[in-house]
């Protein structure tokens, strides 16, 4: 193995720019020429490749985003446009690649195997912690405390004014993002993906806590949520009780901001063990955290299916609201 690349792909995620400074930098230090794959498969296709050295990947490690530009590409769908960035690879001179992205990132890296030879190795990064295989994904712990930041100020409001709230916070399929932050920011409820629907007991739930003049109720709504989003669910809500319920929708601003330490240190660990599973020739995997430590995981089950949110930490939110 003489020259690897990194691209990063789909929706960013904090965290990402850590992942790549090290992918350089572990690379460089073992002798690897090391290029970036700009704009995702986007870029691939397009051959925008370009070589990266230890100096280009400074002071990246504080920010948000990622530097090499994210994309989500449809041409990639095609087995047209994935030959058409397998060629791209190889006159390159690419033997190694890390893809760093979510669920829809890795599947593309195991169609691309298909059309190429050389080693693949998915980093999972994305804010919404779906993949298997892994305990958790870059860009998760800063996208939770982003949208607890943003509970915490609503919960000023709401208390003051006595009201119940739904926030939706983003996650696709995945309710991993809600059930974290409703457990650390003290909602009443949560409603995601694999957890027990039960709008009446919500309903009457409700209503007894205005009876008891409980003065903030906040539920969280993952976005990919069976019972809709977050309007869809007050509109529900409100037909039976006589009270507003306030909506907010947090969206792409849990996407954005410098990463957590906890994100920055994930990214980094990524980084370095992708480097060296590409340097094992070990390809077709991607690197995960199992409680402290890094494994591999082959591609074809990181993708399964995203992981079930915790049902036993959603019975805790809902049995501590008092
Ligand atoms: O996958 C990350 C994510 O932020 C999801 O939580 C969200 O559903 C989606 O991306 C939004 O995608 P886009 O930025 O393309 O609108």
């Amino acid at each position: 193995m003489e020259r690897i690349a990194i691209v990063t792909s789909g929706g960013d995620a904090p965290g990402m720019n850590a992942c790549i400074r090290a992918v350089v930098r572990h690379g460089s230090a073992h002798d690897l020429q090391v290029f970036g794959v700009c704009r995702g498969y986007q870029g691939m296709i397009e051959g925008e490749i370009i070589p990266l050295g230890v100096r280009d990947v400074g002071n990246i490690i504080q920010r948000g985003g990622t530097i090499l530009r994210s994309a989500r590409c449809t041409a990639f769908r095609e087995p047209e446009g994935r030959e058409q960035a397998a060629a791209r690879l190889r006159t390159a001179g690419i033997d190694g690649l890390v893809v760093c992205g979510g669920n829809g990132s890795m599947q593309a890296a195991l169609q691309l195997s298909a059309h190429w030879d050389g080693g693949i190795v998915g980093v999972p990064a994305s804010i919404d912690n779906d993949l298997s295989g892994t305990d958790t994904t870059i860009g998760f712990d800063t996208a939770v405390n982003t949208a607890l930041e943003a509970i915490d100020r609503i919960r000023d409001t709401a208390e003051s004014q006595q009201r119940a709230f739904l926030v939706e916070v983003m996650g696709r399929k995945s309710g991993a993002i809600a059930v974290s932050v409703a457990l650390a920011g003290g909602a009443v409820g949560v409603l995601a993906p694999g957890l027990p629907q039960d709008l009446d007991a919500l309903v009457s739930f409700l209503h007894s806590a205005r009876a008891a003049r409980r003065a903030s109720n906040i539920i969280i709504v993952a976005e990919g949520d069976e019972a809709g989003g977050a309007f869809e669910v007050a509109r529900a809500l409100e037909a039976h009780m006589a009270m507003p319920i306030r909506v907010t929708v947090l969206g792409h601003i849990q996407r954005g901001g410098a990463p957590t330490a906890a994100s920055r240190i994930l990214g980094t660990r990524f980084g370095a063990a992708a480097v060296d599973t590409l340097r094992d020739g070990d390809g077709g995997v991607m690197v995960g955290i199992r409680g402290t430590e890094i494994v591999r995981v082959p591609l074809s089950e990181a993708v399964v299916e995203p992981p079930c949110v915790d049902a036993a930490l959603a019975r805790l939110i809902v049995g501590l609201a008092g």
